[in-house]
């Protein structure tokens, strides 16, 4: 039946918000939309080309559109926000519920395991998010005895990296230094979590010179595994790459333990884990958080640092609020009014995760907050397009949030404040929202906000090119890896 009518042309989508059909190929588009070993590299590319060209399409046609292929099953692309927070409360294991679409994970589930939180559906995800979330809420890191040690070994690790820089500059006798900040960033990043967070102990240059690089080399290749799989098998069982890729994994594996090795002592924040679960049932979900929280957290800030290098002028306003601040308390860090809007708007204009998909494994009936429905056929691969939610003019733009949909403007958090906006009413799904909302999310403000304001502190900084682009694998990057000049204060 479906099949007749994916040959008909039939839009099986229903309701009062029905999106348009995007043709495969159309002279100027710019790239095929959907994966293929061409053009998987540019996965923003491959976001734009539904967007493009909509000028015969309105309302909510605008912002919902869907790929039919006889024989395979719908692909829904959605950037509106009702529509994704819609879906979004919607995902979990009740009965009916969208599910996190598996496939464009398959790569990190191949080198990290598929029990994770992140990968599993059902009732294995209910049982994973039991077991693992319970250290990362906000009164287990928020807690005063307990944040303020894990504050104080933050802010020594951050500041004792960044005084490398300081340290680099002064032996160079330059008062300006050109430095690509995103590769320091990874390596503080990876430590807070290994050693901070996880309470294992591991040399700061086994991190930068082994670790780090390890795991980078295998977030590449689980975004390859993950659209060319074959490529899998041939590396693994032919050639020298092969050799290296089980030498990476094999990395992986070892920080993983280190980061375990906490647990019988109670480092870290392990003490707040309150489960007897066995390690076996926790190593995927920690070499996911090392993995990807690495990933997702190097993402936010050096985003973060990239937009500042841009806007002086907002430097020197954090500077104000965090010169004096001898320790991040949460008081402290909810006052430094600046820093959180800078990191609201980074996590809006450029989101660390960029799309977040979903599955339909029913019929299913999404409903909006002002009451639109739509009927998403069972098995639709769903793309909640979050970058470019957070980009249209129409749901960020000038006559809403007071700024350009595009530009970087944390002044635009006062003006929505001023307006009388609540937080639900201006989501930039940073962090996910709903039941599969981000765990780590406040452990990542904390540490973003920890290396974004003692950046500040220590240095002024300026980018070196005008215009930054984005990259994008497992997540967006800026292009440039933080091209600045650097400067003590
Ligand atoms: C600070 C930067 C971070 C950002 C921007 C970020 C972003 C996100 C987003 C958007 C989601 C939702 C995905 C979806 O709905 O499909 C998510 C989920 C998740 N994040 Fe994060 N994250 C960050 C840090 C972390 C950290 C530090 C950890 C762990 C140590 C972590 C672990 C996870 C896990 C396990 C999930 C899956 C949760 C579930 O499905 O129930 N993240 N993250």
């Amino acid at each position: 039946m479906r099949f007749l009518g994916q040959l008909k042309g039939v839009n099986p989508f229903q309701g009062d918000i029905v999106p348009s059909r995007v043709k495969l190929l159309r002279a100027g588009q710019p790239c095929f939309p959907i994966p293929h070993p061409g053009n998987y590299r540019e996965p923003l590319r491959i976001l734009d080309t539904y967007f493009w060209n909509l000028d015969a399409e309105v309302g909510s046609a605008k912002h919902n559109r869907f790929i039919s292929i006889p024989g395979l099953p719908y692909v829904l692309v959605t950037r509106e926000p009702s529509v994704i927070k819609a879906i979004l409360s919607d995902s979990g294991d009740k009965p009916g519920q969208f599910d996190r679409d598996t496939s464009p994970a398959e790569g990190i589930a191949r080198a990290t395991g598929e029990d994770s939180l992140l990968y599993a559906n059902r009732a294995l995800w209910r049982r994973q998010k039991k077991v693992a979330a319970s250290p990362f809420t906000r009164s287990a890191l928020f807690q005063p005895e307990q944040f303020r040690e894990f504050e104080n070994t933050f802010r020594v690790t951050v500041s004792e990296r960044l005084e490398r820089f300081r340290q680099l500059q002064l032996e160079r006798g330059e008062k300006v230094t050109r430095l690509e900040i995103e590769p320091e960033v990874q390596v503080v990043m990876l430590e807070m979590l290994v050693t901070n967070f996880f309470g294992g102990q591991v040399e700061y240059s086994d991190l930068r010179e082994r670790f780090v690089p390890a795991i980078v080399r295998l977030i590449d290749y689980m975004v390859s595994d993950t659209v060319v799989p074959r490529s899998r098998n041939i590396l693994r069982y032919y050639g020298k790459r092969g050799e290296a890729l089980k030498r990476d994994k094999e990395t992986l594996f070892e920080l993983t333990e280190i980061a375990l090795s906490g647990r019988k002592d109670g480092l870290g924040l392990w003490r707040k884990f309150q489960s007897d679960a066995p390690n076996e049932m926790l190593r995927s979900n920690v070499r996911v958080f090392l993995a990807g929280a690495l990933e997702a957290t190097t993402s936010f800030a050096t985003w973060a640092l990239s937009h500042l290098a841009g806007a002086p002028e907002v430097q020197e306003e954090i500077f104000q609020e965090v010169k004096d601040l001898e320790c991040y308390t949460p008081e402290n860090l909810e006052q430094a009014r600046v820093l959180n809007a800078v990191l609201e708007e980074t996590l809006r204009l450029t989101p660390s995760l960029y799309f977040l998909p979903r599955r339909s494994i029913e019929d299913r009936w999404i409903e909006t907050d002002d009451g639109r429905r739509m009927l998403i056929p069972e098995g639709t691969h769903v793309v909640l397009d979050v970058w470019h939610a957070n980009r249209c003019e129409e749901f960020w733009g000038v006559d809403v949030s007071g700024y350009p949909a595009e530009q970087f403007a944390p002044r635009r958090w006062e003006h929505l404040s001023a307006q009388g906006k609540r937080l639900k009413e201006t989501l930039h799904f940073g962090f996910g929202y709903g039941p599969r909302v981000c765990p780590g999310k406040f452990l990542g403000l904390l540490e973003v906000g920890l290396v974004v304001g003692a950046f500040v502190k220590l240095f002024k900084f300026r980018a070196v090119h005008s215009e930054i682009k984005a990259r994008a694998g497992v997540s967006t990057k800026p292009a440039d890896g933080v091209l600045v000049d650097l400067e003590l204060r």
